[in-house]
């Protein structure tokens, strides 16, 4: 497309140009000034078109499909997303994949990897599980997870009567489009974990936030508690673990000293998200 404009292409064909612009095209090559009004527009040209997708509206559908085929012959049961605009990508928007996956109870999916990365967060249900790269991590409503690029990975519910359905997110469509996707199938169909749980919650997950309730009150604190146990620890929120709904505001104190420092009452001797209680010179007056 010609454009007028100094600084744009603005090259008129000639019956010497053609003849050049055939010549290149015979050793795989091109002239840019062609083509670059095109592949470089004066600002974003998206081919998504706005959509809303309402979890009311999908969540039925969401429930039907765990009848409808199993976990192994779909390897991951998801009613995906589909932008009117994308259908050519699979894409919700942009270069961007989504879909709501549904567990049934007691199910687990093959471990597999793949260039997209992925985010998990859990809509609804307890009992979900992830193992990524050998490091299972435990999950329930209102948690995130992420599986980054190339790690295996594999999912369940260990519920005994509730599915689970959480919301996937993977650059699927942008790494296809770079040509740089792959699919893998584990060669033992699924992983040996280790036998510590949400170790990378306890090595990463320092400074996280949780997501506020649903009927917008402040976050609450919470842990979980593990079979080791330390004679008396500290609980820090900065390290506590999202995945926990046991655990009550009523359970938490804070320090009189510090706002940062808080014990929790309920799991003071099991708390594997709580850090040794320091000296007293240290750090201050210990949690209770
Ligand atoms: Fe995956």
């Amino acid at each position: 497309m010609r454009e007028d404009i100094l600084g744009r292409s603005r090259v008129e064909d000639t019956d010497e140009l053609v003849q050049f612009y055939r010549r290149l095209e015979t050793m795989g090559a091109g002239a840019l000034w062609t083509v670059a009004n095109d592949i470089e527009p004066w600002y974003p040209q998206p081919k998504s078109v706005p959509m809303l997708w309402r979890y009311e509206q999908l969540r039925p559908s969401v429930l039907e499909s765990a009848s409808l085929v199993s976990g192994d012959d779909a390897g991951r049961r998801v009613v995906m997303l589909v932008n009117d605009g994308r259908k050519d990508l699979s894409a919700a928007v942009g270069l961007l994949y989504t879909g709501l996956q549904i567990m049934n109870p007691g199910e687990s999916m093959t471990a597999h990897r793949h260039a997209a990365s992925a985010l998990r967060f859990v809509i609804e249900g307890e009992g979900a599980w992830t193992i990524v790269d050998g490091d299972r991590l435990e999950a329930g409503a209102r948690d995130f997870l992420i599986t980054p690029s190339g790690t295996w990975h594999e999912h369940g519910n260990d519920s005994a009567s509730s599915p689970v359905i959480w919301q996937d997110g993977l650059d699927i469509p942008l790494v296809n489009t770079l040509d740089a996707n792959f699919y893998a199938v584990h060669p033992e169909l699924h992983q040996q974990p280790g036998k510590v749980v949400n170790t990378s919650l306890r090595e990463y997950g320092s400074g996280i936030l949780t997501p506020p309730t649903a009927d917008g009150a402040s976050v609450t604190p919470r842990c979980w508690p593990t079979r080791g146990s330390a004679p008396t620890r500290r609980c820090s929120p900065a390290r506590r673990s999202p995945t926990d709904h046991r655990t009550t505001a009523s359970s938490w104190s804070t320090s009189t000293r510090s706002p940062a420092v808080r014990s929790c009452r309920r799991w003071a001797r099991t708390c594997s998200c709580c850090v040794p209680v320091r000296p007293r010179s240290r750090i201050g007056t210990p949690g209770r």
